[in-house]
């Protein structure tokens, strides 16, 4: 364990806020169903959650948000909802650049970045490089993201080294493979939101979640608010982190 991760073990009340906080938004499609209007009107308004969730986490002083907004498998979905996610992704990620630029957000992509659309990554790029600097809260933003894809990545990473580098097998640990993840130089998730209510991690952080604290929550993502947000967050630090010890 790592002496950031060991310095956060304490729960009780007046335990530390969360240093970095992922969320796995579910439930936009069933919220939407549930209107009878379209499955694309539930990312609409899930995206209205994101905005609420971003600034919620500014607000509070949480260092690092990841939000899986878009997984390796969600490209199997039907081709209408791929496209409208995608355009739904450049107008956020367009509309929103004046205010993470202001607020002092870094807006950093995890994923195979490679694989969407040209205008959504000239668009992610013009961000991250305008963003670049801003310490506040370091937004991570997991797109075409899978972790056993991550991991996988991170492994030929290593093996390229191996050849190529001059580095030696036996030096291979959690930390070099850790320092080859998408996520090199992030602390693990202190807390694990899903909404949605599913009992499951869908390949999300698989790596990284190994002490993370998971609340699992039956509102579905459009209807999260920042009232259950911050219940979840005086939840967690009511909660006693062991990292496997007594
Ligand atoms: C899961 O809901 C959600 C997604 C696959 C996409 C997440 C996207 C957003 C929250 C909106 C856009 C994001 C950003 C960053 C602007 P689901 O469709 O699986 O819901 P269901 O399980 O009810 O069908």
């Amino acid at each position: 364990m790592s002496s950031e991760n060991a310095s956060r073990s304490r729960g009780g009340p007046g335990a530390a806020p969360p240093v970095h906080v992922a969320i796995i938004m579910d439930g936009n499609g069933r919220w939407a169903n549930r209107r009878l209007m379209s499955r694309i009107t539930g990312h609409e308004k899930g995206a209205d959650t994101v905005r609420m969730v971003v600034r919620a986490c500014r607000e509070l002083g949480i260092a690092h948000l990841t939000l899986f907004a878009f997984s390796t498998e969600n490209w199997l979905r039907p081709a209408g909802e791929v496209n409208a996610l995608m355009e739904l992704l450049r107008r956020f990620i367009e509309k929103e650049r004046d205010e993470l630029v202001q607020n002092d957000i870094h807006l950093h992509p995890i994923g195979r970045i490679e694989a969407l659309p040209e205008d959504v990554r000239l668009a992610l790029a013009r961000v991250v490089e305008e963003t670049r600097g801003n310490r506040g809260l370091q937004l991570h933003l997991a797109l075409s993201y899978g972790g056993r894809d991550e991991i996988a990545r991170a492994a030929r990473r290593l093996a390229e080294a191996v050849l190529s580098a001059g580095l030696r097998p036996e030096e291979i640990g959690e930390e070099t493979l850790a320092a080859h993840l998408d996520t090199a130089g992030v602390p693990d998730p202190d807390l694990l939101i899903r909404t949605g209510g599913e009992m499951r991690v869908s390949n999300f952080l698989l790596w990284q979640i190994a002490y993370t604290e998971l609340f699992i929550t039956p509102t579905l993502w459009p209807d999260f608010s920042r009232r259950e947000f911050e219940e979840i967050l005086e939840a967690f630090a009511r909660r006693e982190r062991r990292f496997g010890r007594v």
